[in-house]
Parts: C-alpha cells; sequence; structure tokens
C-alpha cells in the first residue's frame, strides 16, 4: 500500500482513535488531534509503540472553536508540504443550547463550521498531493432531518433537543460536501457513516438529548446499549474512505458503515440546499479566511 501523509482530527479517542490505530499501522505518516496536549502525546507515543510507525504526532485542537482551528492548521503547514487525507472525525454532542465564544451554536461549530474552515486552510496542501481526499464522518441520524434551517441557520430558535441540532449540525455538512465535490473534482469528497459505537459521545447521552417520542423508548435504549457496537467495528468506514483503492476518482459519495458507497438522505441531494448551505456557511466562515490561506501560511511558516 502506497504510504499517505494523513491529518485526523479527535484521533485520541472512540472511533477517532481506532481509526489512527488501523492507519498507523499501514504505516502511513499521521497526525492525531485533540483537546489535551498531555493525552494527546501519550496517544501518539503508544500508537507509535504499539504499531512499530514513528511517523505518528499530536497536534492540540478544540473544535468548537475556529480560532483553534486557525491555529492547527498553522502548525499543519510546519509539519508538512503534502496532506493526502484529511479525516474530519471530531465532532460534539451539545448537550444544551449553548453558543461558542464566537457566536455559533456548539453543534454548527463543532460538526460543520469547523471542518469546512480546516479543508478550506489546508486545501493548498491536499492540492499538493495526487489523489487528495477529504472524509467527514458523518451519522445515519441525517436521514431523520426532514428541514434545514436555512432561516435560522445559527440554530438560534428553541426548543433545542441535542440530538436534533447535531442531526441538523451533521446535514449540513453532508450537503455542503456534496456541493463541494462538484466545485473542485481534483479533490475526491467522502463522508464515512460509523454506524453505532459505545464512545464518549454515546455514553454520555441522556433521555432530554432525544426528540420527545423517542424519550419514551430511553430506558428500552440504555437496556439494550443503543444498538451500539465497539468503536473497532465503526471505523471501517473512515478507514476505507481514507485508503480504499476502489475509491479513487470518486468523490461526493456516502459510505455506510460496511465501507460501501450507498446513497444518503434525498433531502441531502438536493441540488438547491446544497447551495444555499454553501452560501450561508461561506458566508458565517467569512471573516475566519480573511488571509488568503496560502499567502498567510507561507509568510508565518518560516
Ligand atoms: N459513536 C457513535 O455511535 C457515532 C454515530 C454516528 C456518528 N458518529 C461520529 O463519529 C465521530 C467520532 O465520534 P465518537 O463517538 O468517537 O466521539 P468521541 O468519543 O467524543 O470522540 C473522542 C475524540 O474526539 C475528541 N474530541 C471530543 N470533544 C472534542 C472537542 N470539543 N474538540 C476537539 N476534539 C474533541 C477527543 O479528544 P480529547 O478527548 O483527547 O480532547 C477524542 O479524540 C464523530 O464525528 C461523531 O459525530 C459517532
Amino acid at each position: 500500500m502506497q504510504k499517505k501523509t494523513m491529518l485526523l482530527t479527535g484521533g485520541t479517542g472512540g472511533i477517532g482513535l481506532e481509526t489512527a490505530r488501523v492507519l498507523a499501522g499501514q504505516g502511513h505518516t499521521l497526525i492525531i488531534t485533540g483537546r489535551s496536549p498531555a493525552k494527546g502525546e501519550a496517544v501518539a507515543r503508544t500508537l507509535r509503540e504499539q504499531t512499530q510507525n514513528g511517523q505518528v504526532s499530536f497536534l492540540p485542537l478544540e473544535v468548537t472553536s475556529l480560532a483553534s482551528v486557525r491555529e492547527l492548521a498553522r502548525q499543519v503547514y510546519g509539519r508538512t508540504d503534502r496532506l493526502d487525507v484529511l479525516l474530519n472525525n471530531a465532532a460534539v454532542l451539545e448537550k444544551s443550547h449553548r453558543f461558542t465564544a464566537e457566536g455559533f451554536e456548539t453543534d454548527l461549530a463543532a460538526c460543520h463550521l469547523s471542518n469546512v474552515l480546516l479543508t478550506r486552510l489546508l486545501l493548498p496542501l491536499l492540492e499538493n498531493a495526487p489523489g487528495p481526499r477529504v472524509v467527514n464522518v458523518s451519522t445515519s441520524g441525517h436521514r431523520f432531518v426532514r428541514q434545514v434551517r436555512l432561516e435560522d441557520f445559527n440554530y438560534q430558535k428553541p426548543p433545542y433537543v441535542g440530538l436534533v441540532a447535531y442531526a441538523h449540525a451533521k446535514t449540513l455538512n453532508l450537503l455542503y460536501l456534496y456541493h463541494w465535490a462538484k466545485e473542485l473534482p481534483r479533490v475526491g469528497f467522502i463522508a464515512a457513516d460509523p454506524g453505532s459505537a459505545l464512545t464518549g459521545m454515546t455514553t454520555s447521552m441522556q433521555a432530554k438529548d432525544f426528540p420527545l417520542l423517542m424519550r419514551l423508548l430511553f430506558p428500552v435504549f440504555k437496556l439494550v446499549g443503543g444498538g451500539f457496537g465497539s468503536p473497532g467495528k465503526a471505523a471501517l468506514s473512515s478507514v476505507m474512505a481514507a485508503t480504499g483503492g476502489e475509491l479513487t476518482g470518486r468523490s461526493g459519495i456516502y459510505l455506510s458503515p460496511k465501507g460501501k458507497v450507498v446513497k444518503s438522505s434525498p433531502l441531502s441531494y438536493r441540488q438547491s440546499l446544497q447551495e444555499a448551505v454553501w452560501r450561508n456557511t461561506n458566508t458565517l466562515l467569512e471573516p475566519f479566511l480573511h488571509d488568503n490561506p496560502l499567502t498567510y501560511y507561507e509568510s508565518h511558516s518560516n
């Protein structure tokens, strides 16, 4: 297998850690991210030892902060001049109706804006690779989203239900990714659905995070472990999306938890929605793209 340079956000725990384990085991040069440098450096060290791959390193990222995304991008430019794969895995399923210091609803910031911004800032590095891929970890929860809040893009209006806002943000991310695939045909844009896994994200869910009807089923859900599988199994679609040879030249696709190309929700293919989400997102990110990424990073990377 050809060795690649990859950046995997949220590689210090949950599904991301299992994804990192496989990718590091395959010998790729891998940068993982997490919030805590102490924990992240320790995880990277363990991965290096376990996989005998010395090319695993760590950089910090707080995915709810666009300033942190910019700082991560700046540091990535200091580590590599080429990126074959950007795997946007880190996300947050927020529990309450909260806004970030930059004014964005937390799920929107964590599940959509941060990974679009990171991708945009790193595009010059991706464009230096022969067959670059951007993988966004999605969720089957997007299939329950019936409407996109174009008029309330920042999810200001109550009621707020954690899982609903999270699925909405992931749906925006999918719509945006499909549009991006048309805009930039040289990059493979792939959404990867991990299925469900017992991780920090899912074990912390409470009845109130579910829509009203599903709340009634919550005790049963807890009893049977929510049908959750292992994070190792859930890493399969991300690994396939990052490395699968049969996906070369493909873009704007959705991978099932088994790594097969499947259809996402009908809503996600609506071109007018994709365009509207593209426009709204770019407007929100404008202030964070004030420097041309390439010239900005060239002048800051010495
Ligand atoms: N688990 C599921 O059943 C499921 C289902 C569908 C989709 N997904 C998607 O799969 C991806 C991984 O989910 P997961 O279940 O593995 O989640 P997780 O257990 O919360 O992921 C843990 C990883 O994310 C990092 N992380 C958590 N909060 C962060 C923050 N605020 N800023 C930056 N990094 C943060 C952690 O880093 P530190 O703790 O080291 O900071 C760690 O590396 C997400 O995109 C999620 O939406 C998961």
